[in-house]
């Protein structure tokens, strides 16, 4: 039986995965958003799609959870995306009551799914998954750290005019303006960056990384990137797919790891069938670690302000 995969939010980020999901004959998805006939008619395109495409997957857009029923894992795009000259963090309570309820809804049709949390702010939206789902942290994970790192991965291959393929490279932290790029760990074929650039032009690759967001809302206008981004969601829903236990970096609950404690992150972590099957813990240098602490405290700002609704979502449950 083939898998199946829930798409919530018909916009940018949840057409661009859907559609990513069906070329890769991935599973069979269900795209759920609350606009009447958008989803259904994406979906219904997309399924136009597959006889050229030459995959073997059903696609269907709704606007209720029945057709979701069974889901191995739910990603999570409906929400407001930025505009020019806002943050995410700006977002935060408009998509605090976007998330909750279709987080609600999708875990009572597919109670032993996986959670792929891409809705902003990221880190703090995983937040709201976790709490509403009462899932384990290993079965919610935030899509963050594969956009951002493959915009650095992208940067660099320009520089250097090589292959993206052999770039390796990691971003750790929340999804904003403190990430960081790890320079240290980043190499073209094995051979480290800062052997082949020179410090101000990683330094500029850097900053660029870490703005690359705001630099296509500019563009844009309207609204923030979709391709990328869908991309990076779909790469974590195939490594859990296939149980290929990708070391990818993603957003996940830190108990204790990097001196964090209870805050999601964007961390390297080992994905696979059970959702985040391991979280790696490098080696970090004291600036290295203080900029990791100090990119969680930019999340721990934004759940703290969420704690009475959190606590409310925890007590109606009854975990209070
Ligand atoms: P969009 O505006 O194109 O699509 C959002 C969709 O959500 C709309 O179709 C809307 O009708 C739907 N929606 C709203 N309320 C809903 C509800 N209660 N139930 C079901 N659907 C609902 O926005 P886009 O560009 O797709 O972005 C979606 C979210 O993803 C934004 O919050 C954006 O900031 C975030 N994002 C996060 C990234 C990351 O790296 N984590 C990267 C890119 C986007
Ligand atoms: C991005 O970085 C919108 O968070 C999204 O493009």
């Amino acid at each position: 039986m083939r898998k199946k995969v829930t798409v919530v939010g018909a916009g940018n980020v949840g057409a661009s995965c859907a559609a990513r999901i069906a070329q890769l004959e991935l599973a069979d998805v269900v795209v759920v958003d609350i606009l009447e006939g958008i989803p259904t008619g994406k979906a219904l395109d997309m399924l136009q799609s597959t006889p050229v495409l030459g995959v073997d997957v059903t696609l269907t857009g709704v606007n209720d959870y029945a057709a979701t029923e069974g889901s191995d894992i739910v990603i999570f795009t409906a929400g407001f995306p930025r505009k020019p000259g806002m943050s995410r963090d700006d977002l935060l309570w408009a998509n605090y009551e976007i998330v909750k309820p279709t987080v609600e809804q999708a875990v009572k049709h597919s109670p032993d799914s996986i959670l792929v949390v891409v809705t902003n702010p990221l880190d703090a939206m995983c937040h709201v998954a976790l709490e509403v789902s009462g899932f384990p942290k290993q079965r919610v994970v935030g899509m963050a750290g594969i956009l951002d790192t493959a915009r650095f991965r992208a940067f660099l291959s320009q520089a250097l005019q090589v292959s993206v393929e052999d770039i390796t490279a990691c971003v750790l932290g929340g999804h904003g303006d403190t990430m960081v790029p790890l320079v240290r760990y980043t190499s073209a074929g094995g051979i480290p960056i800062t052997d082949l650039l020179d410090a101000a032009t990683i330094d500029a690759i850097v900053k660029r990384t870490a703005g690359g967001g705001g630099e296509i809302v500019k563009y844009l206008k309207t609204g923030s990137a979709y391709y990328a981004p869908a991309a990076g969601a779909v790469q974590m829903a195939e490594a859990i797919l296939k149980d290929k236990k990708r070391v990818l970096p993603c957003s996940t609950l830190l108990e204790g790891e990097y001196g964090i404690h209870g805050l999601y992150v964007g961390v390297p972590v080992k994905l696979g069938a059970a959702g985040v099957e391991q979280v790696f813990e490098l080696k970090l240098t004291a600036e290295e670690l203080a900029a990791l602490q100090k990119s969680a405290g930019a999340v721990k700002e934004l759940v703290d302000v969420m704690q009475p609704k959190l606590a409310e979502v925890r007590a109606a449950a009854g975990r209070g």
